[in-house]
């Protein structure tokens, strides 16, 4: 008996699930294994954004709440847009959803018909490519490699769109490499989709917070405004809030768009949970200390991985300028022979190596569609992230490389 539609057949189990998964293996076996396959913060939500939930229940905001979000929450987003983001949007032109997940997964099913492609930078999040698969859609991948970092260039943008493409997504800065695009980086590819009309284009800034070095951020329809009617801004609570549990994203667009994503919404789970809600206004409008203090922690965290990758013969890693993972290039290791004679053909052989030899459980560059690289997450302590890297350190350097 087959369960699964062949919609889903296109849809491989993720590279990341099984990291995750085989960690949990070895954990259960009493193995010690450090597990930097994770994309959430290791901080707990903020006692003021816990403190609005527990309010928001006690009030008895425990009903059914409007499919697009509760009020206060698009207000919520309204302001922080235009404040932050020198972005102006009507309440109809804002959705609250399951996290940033879902507002990707609405803007797809309410906008590709079969064969529609989007164009994606290559490293990107898996999610990008699988709900794309679903819809019978084309997921186009643009390699953009470690010497552009990691970028999309206006040539590449302009070769690839065709008369199909349906969208273009961005992810500023990017998840798994921390790439960041500079105001005139995002006014180039802007110039070059400005001669695609056809073209939506969706800017993931989820990772905003999360930015190093002094760098300030830059929404894309802010920095190209001409385009802002065709752009669907995506962003949510879970990374700079530390709130992954609570499952608030919120998306911003043409008002057309986010009708007919609220249409899918409406569908699959009504409104997001009003009490979530409630959380995620709180932490919008609330007092921004936390955000600060915890993109200084990664920043300690990404200076200590990327001193001790360098150390490392055989790895390299170039300093992301933000998010919060280390996208670490494995070439050098490719052919290598491990102490059990077995030898090393991809990054998702190193990966498992690393995990069998060193205990440490990291995605393999392939999940991202750009190969060779291996991608911890920094969101561990200090303390956890040095005994990694003496780990991996050891491990590589048992390995036979060829000459
Ligand atoms: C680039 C990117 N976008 C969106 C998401 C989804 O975030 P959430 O659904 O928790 O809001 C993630 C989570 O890892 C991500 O890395």
């Amino acid at each position: 008996m087959k369960f699964a539609s062949s919609r889903l057949d296109p849809v491989k189990p993720s590279a990341s699930a099984w990291v995750s998964q085989a960690a949990k293996e070895a954990k259960a076996r009493g193995e010690d294994v450090i597990d930097l396959g994770l994309g959430e913060p290791d901080f707990d939500t903020p006692a003021h954004i816990v403190e609005a939930a527990h309010q928001a229940a006690l009030r008895g905001e425990t009903r059914y709440p409007p499919t697009n979000g509760t009020a206060e929450m698009r207000l919520a987003v309204m302001a922080k847009l235009l404040r932050e983001n020198n972005l102006t949007y009507g309440l109809d032109e804002v959705i609250v959803s399951n996290g940033a997940k879902q507002v990707l997964f609405n803007a797809m099913m309410a906008t590709l018909e079969p064969g529609d492609e989007v164009l994606m930078c290559a490293p990107y999040f898996g999610q990008y490519k699988d709900i794309v698969l679903i819809l019978g859609g084309q997921a186009v991948a643009l390699k953009c490699p470690a010497d552009v970092g990691f970028r999309l260039t206006p040539e590449q943008l302009e070769a690839a769109v065709t008369p199909k493409t349906r969208w273009i997504m961005l992810n500023l800065p990017s998840n798994p490499a921390g790439a960041v695009y500079s105001d005139d980086d995002l006014k180039a590819l802007g110039a070059v989709l400005e001669k695609h009309p056809h073209v939506l284009i969706l800017s993931d800034e989820i990772y905003e917070h999360i930015l190093f070095d002094g760098r300030s951020f830059s929404s894309f329809a802010a920095v190209c405004p001409s385009l802002k009617d065709r752009t669907l801004t995506v962003n949510g609570v879970s990374k700079a809030y530390a709130m992954t549990g609570w499952r608030i994203g919120y998306g911003a667009g043409p008002k057309p768009l986010i009708a007919a994503m609220t249409k899918v919404q409406s569908q699959v789970c009504s409104g997001a949970c009003a009490i979530a809600q409630a959380a995620a206004a709180a932490a919008l409008n609330g007092p921004q200390d936390d955000v600060r203090a915890f993109c200084k922690a990664f920043e300690e965290r990404r200076d200590l991985v990327v001193a001790r990758i360098a150390a490392i013969d055989g790895l390299t890693l170039d300093p992301p300028g933000g998010a919060f993972y280390g996208l670490i290039g494995c070439a050098d290791l490719i052919g290598a022979t491990t102490p059990d004679g077995d030898t090393l053909s991809d990054d998702a052989e190193v990966t498992a190596y690393i995990l069998k030899d060193a205990g440490i459980a990291a995605v393999p560059g392939s999940a991202y569609e750009l190969s060779p690289f291996f991608r911890i997450s920094t969101a561990a302590s200090m303390d956890v992230l040095g005994q990694a890297m003496d780990r991996i350190a050891v491990s590589v350097a048992k390995l036979k490389r060829k000459t």
